[in-house]
């Protein structure tokens, strides 16, 4: 035993016994701050917690590899190496204790590294790391989410779910993003549909359950003109939501996902915008496959073939991202955080935001501008009656900007188009244009008020 302690007494095992301590020290040090609340930022943890527990791992390899090292330089110098291993007799206690020594501090290592993997998994599960540690990268789908209905739920509970399967293919293509990232070799903007989303039944269905839906939703979309009063028209639609479910009786929207009915169709672009060809399948297995006009069938060998679930509608579910500047002043003229009392506001808000920037920074200082010098200019009385109100649109159409436009990632208003609905981008009329034909002559319906009532 005598000569084992000997052994990594050596200089590298020594380093490895100086790194393996002063980590597992910072670590339990940070991992016990983290446990009662004292949260670090999203960069720390990548130190605290990816790099640190591989320090840790690394000065543990150090000591055997150091006493392996000088074990075979004894063993070429000296007698066989058979003859130096010790001889182990626990009847003595210096031996005992060093064995109870040895057993003790492997246990209490053991326990470090799985700490230590659980939180870093945990902690690369977290929204702070998916969403803020690539920051540049990641800031578009970041600004969105925080703004949206899913700003509870984890980025991985959408984009990895659970499972042993999609855990590890999420872990390597994460790792081929990481490379992405510090070879700044990434595309911009990130392409969207994503490649190997898990299917969102499984993603979608553990918190929402279609076959439950039933009825309509009202939804009540609030449109200002370009006048000096910022007419407003209002437009009610009574959206047939329906539901999936035979017992209601499988109607309206929800139809598509209703497990009886197998909808599949090829797009033939990489944004699954031009879609000319679908094939309904009913529960009893008939099917009816309709075609677009004009379309070959070599374009449709080359597409790209899916089976209909929720994202082929709600492909924006958390990134929603306004589709014009227009639509996103009418929004928040609606919701009163741009005064609609100030004239021209809707036409002047829209035109600063339309302007070509090359950063945010530069934007927000730009809008401001643009905006006190239209009141300024053109409407005097305003500006110095209504300073609040005006300074209170300069911030509403920052934050509009802010919030969609990011130069240095190319986004912008419409660069992800949005699949619900037909106004700004194709959507449902991908499919529901009067013109995929079926062999009996029957089309995918337009018919208004299939979809919803308007008042
Ligand atoms: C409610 C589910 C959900 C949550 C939560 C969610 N996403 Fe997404 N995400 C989606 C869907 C759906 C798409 C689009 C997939 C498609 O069209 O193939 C998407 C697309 C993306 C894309 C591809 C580019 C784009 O804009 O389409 C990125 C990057 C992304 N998400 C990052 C994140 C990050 C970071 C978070 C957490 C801050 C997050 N997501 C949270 C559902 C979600
Ligand atoms: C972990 C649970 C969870 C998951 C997973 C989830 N959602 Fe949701 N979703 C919610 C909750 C909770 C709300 C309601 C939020 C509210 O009312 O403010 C919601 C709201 C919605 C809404 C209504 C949004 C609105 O603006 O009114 C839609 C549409 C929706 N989810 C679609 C999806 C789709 C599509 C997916 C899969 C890509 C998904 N959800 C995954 C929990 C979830
Ligand atoms: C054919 C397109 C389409 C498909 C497929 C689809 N939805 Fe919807 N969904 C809609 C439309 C349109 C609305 C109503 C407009 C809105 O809320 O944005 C809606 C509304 C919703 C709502 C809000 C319901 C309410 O009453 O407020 C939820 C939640 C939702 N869908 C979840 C899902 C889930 C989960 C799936 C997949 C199982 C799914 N949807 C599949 C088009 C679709
Ligand atoms: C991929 C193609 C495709 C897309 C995209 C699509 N649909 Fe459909 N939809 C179909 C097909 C196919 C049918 C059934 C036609 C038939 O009866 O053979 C259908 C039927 C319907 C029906 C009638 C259901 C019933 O009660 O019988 C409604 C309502 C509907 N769709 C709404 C929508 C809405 C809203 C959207 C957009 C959010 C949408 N669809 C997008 C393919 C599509
Ligand atoms: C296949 C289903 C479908 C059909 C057919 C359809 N719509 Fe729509 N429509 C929608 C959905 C979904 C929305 C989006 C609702 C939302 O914003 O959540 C919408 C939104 C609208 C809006 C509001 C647009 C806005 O400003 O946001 C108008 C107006 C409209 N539709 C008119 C029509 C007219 C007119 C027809 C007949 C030619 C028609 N729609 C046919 C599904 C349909």
């Amino acid at each position: 035993m005598a000569h084992q302690v000997r052994l990594i007494r050596t200089p590298l095992s020594v380093a490895g016994m100086v790194l393996t301590t002063i980590s597992a020290v910072v670590f339990l040090v940070v991992f016990l701050a983290d446990l009662f609340g004292l949260h670090t930022n999203p960069y720390m943890g990548i130190l605290f917690f990816l790099i640190l527990p591989g320090i840790f791992l690394f000065g543990l390899m150090l000591i055997p590899l150091g006493a392996w090292i000088e074990k075979r330089r004894l063993a070429a110098g000296k007698a066989p190496s058979a003859a130096h291993w010790p001889r182990i007799d626990l009847n003595e206690p210096t031996q005992r204790r060093t064995a109870v020594a040895i057993f003790a501090l492997s246990m209490a290592n053991v326990v470090i590294v799985s700490l230590a993997a659980y939180r870093g998994i945990e902690y690369m599960d977290s929204v702070a790391f998916c969403g803020q540690v690539c920051h540049e990268v990641m800031q578009p789908e970041f600004e969105a989410y925080q703004d949206s209905a899913h700003s509870r739920v984890k980025c991985v509970e959408c984009h990895i779910g659970p499972g042993a399967s999609y855990f590890t293919q999420s872990k390597l293509s994460g790792t081929r993003q990481i490379f992405a990232v510090a070879l700044n070799s990434f595309p911009r903007p990130i392409p969207s549909p994503v490649a190997n989303l898990r299917p969102a039944r499984d993603v979608c269905e553990q918190c929402h359950w279609p076959e439950k839906f039933h009825g309509d939703k009202i939804e009540r979309i609030r449109e200002y003109a370009e006048d000096e009063k910022n007419t407003e028209t209002v437009t009610e639609l009574e959206l047939h939501v329906g539901s999936g479910s035979e017992r209601l009786g499988a109607s309206g929207i929800h139809w598509h996902v209703n497990p009886n009915n197998a909808i599949e169709y090829i797009a033939i672009d990489d944004k699954r915008q031009v879609i000319p060809w679908v094939r309904y399948t009913d529960r009893s297995g008939t099917t009816r496959e309709y075609r677009a006009e004009g379309v070959t069938q070599e374009q449709l060998d080359k597409g790209d073939r899916r089976r209909m679930d929720c994202i082929d509608c709600h492909n924006r579910p958390s990134h929603t991202m306004a589709p014009t500047a227009e639509r996103a002043v009418n929004e928040t003229i609606a919701s009163g955080e741009i005064p609609v009392t100030l004239p021209f506001i809707r036409r002047e808000a829209a035109n600063a935001l339309k302007a070509s920037y090359p950063s945010q920074e530069a934007a927000a200082e730009r809008i401001a501008k643009a905006l006190r010098d239209f009141y300024r200019t053109n409407h005097e009385a305003v500006y110095m009656a209504r300073r609040q109100d005006v300074e209170k649109a300069v911030a509403a159409t920052q934050t509009i900007y802010r919030r969609n436009v990011f130069p240095t990632m190319n986004v912008g208003f419409g660069t992800y188009p949005n699949n619900i609905g037909h106004m700004d981008s194709p959507g449902c009329f991908r499919c529901h244009d009067d013109s995929h034909t079926a062999p009996d002559g029957k089309t995918i319906a337009q018919e208004c008020d299939s979809c919803h009532t308007m008042k």
